[in-house]
Formats: structure tokens, sequence, C-alpha cells
């Protein structure tokens, strides 16, 4: 596991912007956890669409779990990426890019659904497909299985079609739900995995590929890989024909990027008592406007069920805020004419804090930047590289080896 860099960014000019402070990554040899020396690794990149992340794993080995063409077009130009490294991991698919994933090589997909057969019989016969079945996800932020997995009763029914159709199954995935708090849940899911790889044979499959998929959180991913590492001794204790992958995309990144966000505007009450506006008491006195909102990085509060919480990062031209400055009860929103568009609703904030400084954000690696739009003409922060520390040799030696090897740059 590599360890995390830090400097501090240059705030000029006064645009927001991501910093990339380190990638969580690990490859076959380093890795940390059990689970993860037997995982071949393979990320989403939906969930980091920073090139340089991108290019890091890339030359780590990891493989790469796509939703699109779009994504599937953006890990091959980082290039040398052989397209066995890729997964096409949604389970619902146009028919275009089914064979546009053909005519590239990308023939492992996931299906859970018998349309989804006709369509690959039709545009990319050859395909590997993985079924992604439905398991609990109750214990997760984001609950993926109101739209994908299909339930354990209709797989015989799916099995059967593919093989009418000629078609190859490979494998079976599963995703507990993003964000998932109570590891507990892989279990369950490792056992139902192996009812459906019973099912295969049965149907005249041979399976060889479990796909354990993500929901993997930083916090704890220890346990999580525990709890996957003896579900998968119990219930596949003969491994020597399955590859066994994983598609952790937060874990990855969330930590990796922090947002600084420039404060644009401030209301206030007036500092002359007599004309001062009455305020409910328990109402935040300060209202601060940054130039990031929800429809910007910040969507991960919408979409992710995320809690921003803001910190000083600048303030007076200091990145030093003294212990005596009092504090004042505070909101912050984003720089839209929308009022939905409020990143913090209520926080403690320096008194003194006032237009031209700086609020940081933690942890904005993950579901951010990738999904902001521009929404009354406000452009999405751009990312900033820093580099500092022991580990920055270590991770530009990775990548100049790796542009050494052919991979471009
Ligand atoms: C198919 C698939 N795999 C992996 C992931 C990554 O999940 P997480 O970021 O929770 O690890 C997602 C997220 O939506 C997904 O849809």
């Amino acid at each position: 596991m590599l360890p995390s860099w830090e400097m501090k960014p240059n705030l000029t000019p006064r645009k927001p912007f991501l910093w990339l402070i380190s990638v969580r990554c690990t490859d076959s040899t380093n890795a940390g956890s059990l689970v993860y020396r037997r995982l071949h690794l393979t990320m989403l990149s939906n969930a980091i669409r920073i090139h340089m992340c991108l290019r890091l794993l890339a030359a780590l080995g990891a493989g790469f779990d796509c939703a699109s063409n779009g994504e599937i077009s953006q890990v091959i130009s980082i290039g040398g990426i052989d397209p066995s490294r890729i997964i096409f991991a949604n389970p619902c698919k146009a028919n275009s890019f089914i064979r546009n994933a053909g005519k590239v090589g990308v023939d492992t997909m996931t299906f859970d659904n018998i349309d989804e057969l006709y369509k690959v019989s039709r545009t990319h016969p050859r395909a590997k497909l993985v079924v992604r079945i439905l398991t609990d996800d109750t214990k997760s932020l984001c609950q993926l299985g109101l739209k994908y997995g299909a339930p354990l009763v209709t797989v015989p029914g799916l099995l059967a079609k593919a093989k009418e159709l000629n078609l190859d199954v490979i494998g079976v995935s599963f995703h507990v739900g993003s964000g998932c708090y109570d590891p507990s849940v892989y279990s369950d899911a490792i056992v139902r995995a192996r009812s459906v790889f019973d099912m295969g044979k049965d149907a005249g499959f041979s399976f060889s590929l479990l796909d354990v998929g993500g929901g993997f959180e930083d916090s704890l991913f220890e346990q999580a890989a525990s709890v996957l590492t003896d579900a998968i001794q119990q219930q596949f204790p003969d491994r020597r024909h399955i590859k066994v992958i994983a598609e952790p995309g937060r874990f990855y990144v969330s930590k990796a990027f922090k947002l600084a966000a420039n404060i644009i505007a401030r209301r206030a009450p007036f500092s002359d008592s007599s004309t001062e506006v009455a305020i409910e008491s328990d109402q935040p006195a300060v209202m601060y406007y940054i130039n990031d909102g929800v429809y910007g990085a910040f969507n991960c509060i919408l979409f992710d069920h995320q809690v921003a919480q803001p910190y000083v990062l600048s303030m007076n031209g200091s990145f030093h805020v003294p212990s005596s400055e009092p504090l004042c009860t505070s909101s912050v929103w984003g720089p839209t004419c929308d009022s939905i568009d409020c990143v913090c609703p209520k926080t403690e904030l320096p008194a003194g804090l006032r237009v031209g400084d700086w609020l940081g954000f933690e942890n904005m690696g993950a579901y951010t930047v990738c999904a902001a739009s521009q929404f009354n003409g406000f452009e999405v922060s751009k990312v900033v590289y820093t580099l500092g520390g022991a580990i920055a040799a270590e991770v530009r030696n990775k990548l100049a080896a790796f542009a050494a090897a052919g991979h471009g740059l």
C-alpha cells in the first residue's frame, strides 16, 4: 500500500480545483491484505475519470471495469492495455455499445436479463458473459440492486436461454451496493455466487470467473477483505480454475483528492444592530458562497449521499488559523442560482472568514468531477497534481517506467 503524500496547493488563480493527494494502490506483490493477494484487481473507471490515476493503476497491473463505450475508449487510449483487462460491467447496454466492444476486443461483459442475451447473440456472439446476480444491498449507501442483478430464481432460465443461443457464460458477478457499511453482506453474496456456479454446471457451462464487485469503504476495507477471504475459502475451496476479481472504485480514489473552493460571496447580518434583520437563532448567521457546488463536484451530496464538511484552507492569505479566532454558525452554498445548491447547511467557521479566502474539503476523489455539470455556465473544477514526500519518487518512477514501456503519455 502506498502511503499518502501532501503538499499545499498553489491558490491562484481563484478557480476551484481538486488536488491529488495520493492514490491508494496495491499490486499482487505488495498488497496489504490476504484477499488482495488473491484478487486480480479490477477498478471502476467511472469513479475516477482522472487520467493520471488510470495510468498509475494501469502501470500497477490493474484491470478496468467500464460502464460505456466512452469509458472503454478512455482506458484503451492509455495505450498498450490489452482489452482482456477490461470487463464491460453494465448489464444493460445499447446494441451499438455491445457491437463496438466486440470490435475493440472487449469480450467480457455482464448481463442480468433475457433481452440482453438476444442483443449479445446478434451483436457480439463471441462474448464471454458474466451473469450479474442480485445480492443483499440494504447495508449500502447506494443500493444498486434496485436497478441491476438477476434474482437467483431467474438464473436457470437465463442460463438455459444463453445455451440455446449458443452463447458462452463464463462466470458470476455481484455488487453489494456502493458505500457498504456492513461488510458481513459479502459472505451471503459469496454463498449465492456458489449456488449460481452450480446452476452453471447444471446448464452445461464451466464457470471460471468470480467477480465480487465493489462497495469497499476505506475504513472497512480490511474487514471486507477478511469476510470475503473466509467466504471464498469456504465456498470455493478448489480455485485452481477460477479467477477472482473485484471492482473497487471508491476505495482507490475517495481519499486521493481534496477540493479547494474559493469564497466568492458572503451574506452576514449588518454589524449595525439597529438595521439588523431578525434571524432565527438556530439558523446559521453567515452564508458563504463558494465557486463549486452540487451541480459540480459536490453532486456527490445528491447522488452519492455524501456529507461535505468544510475546513479553512487559507484565511487572509495564511494557511494558519489562530485558535483564538471565534467561530460562527455558518452555511456554505454553491455558485448557481438554484437554492438546492447547498454544500453544507450548518457548520462552525471562523467569524473572520471573508470573500477571497479558501475552504478545503477532504475525500473528494470518488463520484465528484466525473459526474459534474456546467449548469448556469460554471466550469467543472480542474484537477491539479501535487507531488511531495518520499512516495512521490516511487510514483514518478512507476509512471516513467510505464511510459518507457511504450504506453505513451
Ligand atoms: C458494476 C460496478 N462495479 C463496481 C462499482 C464500484 O463500486 P464502489 O465505488 O462502491 O467500489 C460500481 C459502482 O457503481 C459498479 O456499478
